[in-house]
């Protein structure tokens, strides 16, 4: 998993909580890497469960609802670092519809060894998109958060559901309809 995703995600519990709370965690979570992370370094995709479940005890606040959070925070950071895939589309749904055949292509050129999701995606109408998420790394959570993200960046409102495909949530549909 690059590096970028621990570096944003150690961020934004610095944000809301501050640094000896991101200090204790990283004490505390006896990590391989040590806890130093840099943006284009990659680490095992473990690490990231081990923080997050971590914090998610800290803080008493359940895993998904921090990756979700987290996705919301990501999509931010991306339109800052990624500004040219970002503005590549108009809309949420074109955003939504580039990752597979652009953005996460290009990511890919950037970083070879990127760990990235498939997603087939469908827009039954003009105010529906549906999506369809795998991977083994199971953060459909964190989508669910990038896609919130997403809308939020065009000023748009939707109603999102989600819907496990199999128990261990690698396979996930959203259904995004528009208001
Ligand atoms: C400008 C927009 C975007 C950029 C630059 C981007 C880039 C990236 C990068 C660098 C990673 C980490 C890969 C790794 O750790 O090896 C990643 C992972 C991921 N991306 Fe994107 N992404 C973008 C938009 C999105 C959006 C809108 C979604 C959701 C619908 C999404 C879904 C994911 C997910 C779920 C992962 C985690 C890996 C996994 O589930 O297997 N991305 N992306």
């Amino acid at each position: 998993m690059k590096g970028i995703v621990f570096t944003e995600f150690l961020e934004m519990i610095e944000d809301k909580y501050g640094y000896i709370v991101v200090d204790q965690l990283l004490t505390e979570s006896n990590l391989p890497s040590g806890g130093t992370y840099t943006a284009i370094g990659t680490y095992d995709h473990s690490e990231m469960v081990t923080l997050v479940s971590n914090l998610s005890q800290k803080a008493q606040i359940p895993v998904s609802e921090l990756l979700r959070a987290y996705g919301r925070y990501m999509f931010v950071t991306f339109t800052r670092s990624y500004r040219p895939f970002v503005d590549y589309s108009h809309s949420a749904f074109d955003l939504l519809k580039s990752i597979q055949h652009y953005i996460h292509v290009e990511v890919k050129k950037l970083y070879p060894d990127a760990e990235l999701p498939h997603f087939t995606v469908e827009q039954p109408s003009d105010n529906q998109l549906h999506m369809y998420y795998e991977s083994e790394r199971k953060l459909s959570d964190f989508a669910h958060g990038l896609i919130e993200g997403c809308l939020a960046h065009f000023g748009e409102k939707a109603i999102i559901r989600k819907t496990n495909l199999v128990d261990d949530g690698s396979r996930v549909f959203f259904e995004i309809v528009k208001e």
